[in-house]
């Protein structure tokens, strides 16, 4: 007998609850302390009745508090793409770790790492923050300082970290603050401008009038779902920014998964600035933007010209010496053709595979790939991020995932997206689409 993917939630959690004793008490605990029991309110959106507390977290695999090991597809949400705690950030960090954590004076290490960074990704000149979020919302003040225009514009669907002036929709035709957005500073439709990705008509009218300093964009949308570029729209969006003078930002934070230098690297997409975080130092809290020669000209004609003051970027703990010394580490051994070999194949397979489950079941639902990050859907592929929101099933997701997850398998609780370690094995990656497979037996779609 099948069930409706609410009544399998509602079995899954009593599972879930007979099962984590340990976690049940210890959220207990946590509640009296954090709201919802948890440190950082995301961790309380996975659907379980109370969080699933981690005891350790290895390679590609996590361990419960009640002694239940998982295969994590989830990494944490890609800060661990390369695996739960790879041995060369241990022993990059263990090493820094008595010579000090944080000083507010730059490390030993800071040329060879500036060096790594344009080695790898190509870009010239660098800064770090301790979250993509920071990086994006510096290199948007910046492009507003550089331009002298206000403005900038984003893709409907997309997340670029908590910034308010990206936290927006596009809702009839009009740009509007995100929906659920708590305390935001500002009205988001006097920042920015949203328009559909791949609508190569609405990005030329929206840049002709020559007043949006920047846009901000992943090369593939992936979170709302997984929207890919059609054919041509970046290197449009490319030629567009550079004739209206509209400063261009590529947010790498996921796709990063498409091998070593992302995927402006993979497909030779040139930007002004391009920000990466998450897996950039190998889970350790760390993001960078790098910027072209140009632009960063242009960042010292705006310091030349400006009143004195706080330049309204930067934090305490950014660019400290435990971090430079992770992403150096990151850089020598995990941003490679070595490590993505192994990550990009088990990607493939998982791809292929469920491309065969759906087929063989005549379901209508898509899979797309970006290198190791893996992702389907209820629809045929979608074009932008409007087709991509109305194609969610929010319940049908959470079911999915909470049945996963009692069966020693972790998929983000966003969506549905899976990411491959480099140590993921083919025999995991088999056993989630066989647990897919029995999910969709017993489910009423
Ligand atoms: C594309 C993109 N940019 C930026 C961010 C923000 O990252 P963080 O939460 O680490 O600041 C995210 C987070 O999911 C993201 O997906």
């Amino acid at each position: 007998m099948t069930l409706a993917p609410q009544a399998l939630i509602e079995r899954e959690r009593l599972r879930f609850a007979r099962e984590h004793p340990r976690c049940a008490a210890l959220a207990g605990d946590a509640a009296k302390h954090f709201p919802g029991a948890v440190p950082m309110h995301w961790m309380a959106d996975w659907g379980t009745p109370f969080p699933l507390f981690i005891a350790a977290a290895e390679g590609a695999e996590l361990e419960d508090l009640d002694g239940y090991r998982y295969r994590d597809f989830c990494l944490g949400d890609t800060g661990a793409m390369f695996g739960h705690s790879p041995v060369a950030i241990v022993a990059a960090i263990t090493e820094q770790a008595g010579r000090g954590l944080t000083c507010m004076l730059p490390a030993a290490r800071t040329a060879s790492v500036g060096a790594a960074l344009a080695s790898r990704f190509a870009l010239p000149f660098w800064q770090l923050t301790q979250t993509a979020t920071d990086a994006n919302r510096a290199a948007l003040r910046w492009a507003r300082a550089i331009t002298g225009r206000r403005k900038i514009l984003v893709f409907q669907g997309c997340y670029h970290g908590t910034v308010d002036e990206t936290m927006v929709r596009l809702r009839g035709g009009r740009t509007v603050t995100r929906e659920g957005a708590i305390g935001p500073a500002f009205d988001g439709a006097t920042a920015a401008l949203a328009v559909e990705f791949n609508d190569f008509g609405a990005l030329e009218a929206a840049l002709a009038g020559g007043d949006i300093a920047a846009v901000i964009a992943e090369p593939v949308m992936t979170n709302v779902g997984m929207v890919l570029p059609q054919q041509g729209f970046l290197e449009h969006l490319r030629e567009l920014t550079c004739r209206h003078g509209t400063l261009l930002i590529i947010d790498e934070t996921h796709t990063l998964s498409s091998g070593p230098a992302g995927y402006a690297g993979e497909q030779a997409l040139q930007a002004d600035f391009w920000v990466c975080g998450k897996a950039i130092a190998g889970g350790v809290p760390c993001a960078v933007y790098g910027f072209t020669t140009e632009v960063e000209a242009r960042m010292r004609a705006v310091l030349a010209s400006r009143e004195p003051g706080h330049s309204g970027m930067g934090t305490t703990l950014a660019g400290n010496a435990l971090t430079l010394a992770a992403l150096e580490a990151a850089l020598l051994h995990l941003h490679t053709r070595e490590t993505h070999a192994p990550m990009q194949a088990g990607a493939s397979r998982l791809a292929s595979q469920l491309q065969s489950l759906f087929g063989a079941r005549g379901l209508p639902w898509h899979v797309s790939r970006v290198g190791a990050r893996v992702e389907f859907g209820f629809t045929a592929a979608p074009r932008n991020g409007s087709e991509a929101e109305a194609a969610m099933r929010p319940v049908l997701e959470q079911a999915l995932h909470l049945w996963l997850l009692n069966r020693g398998l972790i998929v983000t609780p966003f969506h549905n997206m899976m990411l491959i370690a480099p140590m993921q094995t083919g025999a995991a990656v088999d056993a989630l689409v066989g647990e897919i497979g029995a999910f969709l037996d017993e489910v009423k779609l």
